[in-house]
């Protein structure tokens, strides 16, 4: 496959931070991640390098990866559990001493929009040696870990500029949902009930991200709480991978205390660090609200504010402090929403803090050292 990159979109344009401009090419970037891969009509998805039936030898699969490609990877292996296929996302800096066995029947996938991070190659590389089958979800044709790998997949995102991950996120989530979708259709033999709502949300997801762009109040929300010791998120199931992303982005290119958390855990510890200056944004993707929003109260009873990342509606707005909207959608793409939401919070923040947003301190954007 090769991937058209469009000279243009090299430059800036209108935008004064390649992160804004790379945040709103989100529905470009979804549209040409899935063009041509789904038929909600038929219920078709067709990945070119793989045929119905090529993931039948697979038994489980494991996925390697860092930072913000471990958040996609981390999505995709709950997906894949969800499909009722054993998956499991593992950092791949320290995949070299507590990697599980493999062989054959695993297949290896590592998630990487540079297709460049050594810490991911040598995840690759030390699967590749032990057996297991290898496959890389990468932006970058012709990238090292694309070539080293058995198959690759690309997510089609287009250049990212920016050192923080913001399209990419986004494309590979959504490859990695339907590449969980086919893989779970290969090994039960039919695809799974799933399939009939999430196609079509799919379909719509470029326009809806659009929209949701359109009428985001998170500068507000980020002027309202630019003055917090430190920033939580929380979520559950699909909505944790979010939560972690959420906290990354909002550390990364703020330079401000912030740390993602499963809802649940709360109680288990953090919950300590709650005051009225740590506002908690509360990710709800419709897989068990209930119990989120209970966690998110515990929060609020000690005084923190209470941000809901939810659709119009739900029954977490009248709870918190504050809304952050995302449209009714299926499930296994709610996160996704709450996640555009919450780059363009860090976004403002980092914006109102005057942060080098493109450039952060000490990082880069391809880490190609151990
Ligand atoms: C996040 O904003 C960072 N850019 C970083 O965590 C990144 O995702 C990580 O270094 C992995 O890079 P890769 O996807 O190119 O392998």
């Amino acid at each position: 496959e090769t991937v058209d990159w469009d000279p243009e979109q090299a430059g800036k344009g209108e935008y004064d931070h390649f992160m804004l401009k790379e945040i709103t090419e989100q529905p470009t970037a979804l549209a040409q991640a899935i063009e041509g891969r789904i038929d909600a009509t038929s219920g078709r998805i067709g990945l070119s390098a793989f045929e119905p039936g090529s993931f039948e030898a697979i038994d489980s699969v494991q996925f390697v990866a860092c930072g913000t490609s471990y958040h996609a990877a981390l999505y995709g292996s709950l997906a894949l559990n969800q499909a009722g296929v054993q998956a499991t996302a593992l950092l791949a800096n320290e995949y070299s001493v507590a990697a599980p066995p493999v062989d054959e029947t695993t297949l290896v996938i590592a998630v990487t929009q540079s297709g460049e991070t050594a810490d991911t190659l040598n995840a690759l590389r030390q699967a590749t040696a032990e057996g297991a089958r290898t496959l890389t979800v990468t932006n970058v044709v012709g990238s090292t870990a694309a070539r080293e790998a058995d198959d690759a997949l690309f997510i089609r995102a287009g250049p990212e500029i920016g050192v923080a991950a913001t399209k990419t996120f986004s494309s590979q989530a959504v490859i990695l949902t339907l590449l969980g979708q086919r893989i779970a259709t290969d090994l039960r033999g039919e695809p799974s009930a799933d399939l009939e709502s999430l196609l079509p949300a799919l379909e719509s997801m470029p326009s809806r991200i659009h929209e949701l762009l359109e009428h985001s109040n998170a500068e507000a929300i980020a002027e309202q709480y630019r003055d917090s010791q430190s920033y939580f998120f929380i979520g559950r199931g699909l909505g944790y991978p979010v939560a972690l992303e959420g906290a990354l982005k909002f550390k990364e290119i703020t330079y401000e205390h912030a740390e993602g958390f499963a809802a649940g855990e709360l109680k288990h510890g953090p919950l300590a660090l709650v005051t009225p200056e740590t506002p908690v944004f509360a990710i709800f993707t419709g897989q068990e609200d209930e119990k989120t929003l209970k966690n998110a109260e515990e929060a609020r009873t000690r005084g923190a504010p209470v941000i809901a990342v939810c659709p119009d509606g739900h029954p977490a707005v009248e709870a918190a402090d504050e809304h952050l909207a995302i449209p009714e959608t299926d499930s296994d793409l709610a996160g996704l929403f709450a996640n555009v939401q919450l780059q363009l919070l860090s976004y403002h923040a980092a914006d109102l803090l005057d942060r080098p947003i493109d450039k952060p301190r000490n990082l880069a954007k391809s880490v190609t050292v151990e």
